[in-house]
């Protein structure tokens, strides 16, 4: 039997191989607070889901994922976006609808929030 089959198969009920952007949210505790995470967390979820951009296909479709820490540490929650590697600081849960419209649906990163780049591939 092909140990790969019931991955293969989680992959692509998840979608995997669609996507255009992955975001990756700090809910840990060293740069936020466990419950200023775990809203950011509920609501990226929601806005993503409500706007069809989660478990989706096309231009705009994404992947989301929760970390314990990128490494940053301070001003959280930070979130990454790939992969054009803007990394943002502060998103709490009041700031992430305004994130999916203006980033994730319009493709314009919010240049205030940013404090990092990092584009992948980095030529
Ligand atoms: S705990 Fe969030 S970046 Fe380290």
């Amino acid at each position: 039997m092909d140990d790969k089959q019931p991955l293969e198969a989680i992959a692509k009920k998840l979608k995997i191989g669609e996507y255009h952007r992955h975001v990756l949210l700090c809910i840990g505790d060293a740069c936020c607070s466990a419950d200023a995470g775990a809203k950011s967390w509920e609501v990226l979820k929601d806005e993503l889901k409500r706007r069809n951009l989660s478990l989706a296909t096309g231009p705009t479709a994404c992947y989301r994922t929760k970390v314990q820490c990128l490494r940053v540490c301070a001003s959280g929650p930070i979130l990454v976006v790939y992969p054009e590697g803007t990394w943002y600081h502060n998103m709490t849960a009041e700031r992430i609808p305004e994130f999916v419209e203006t980033h994730l649906v319009c493709g314009q990163p919010i240049e205030d929030w940013i404090f990092a780049r990092n584009p992948l591939p980095n030529e």
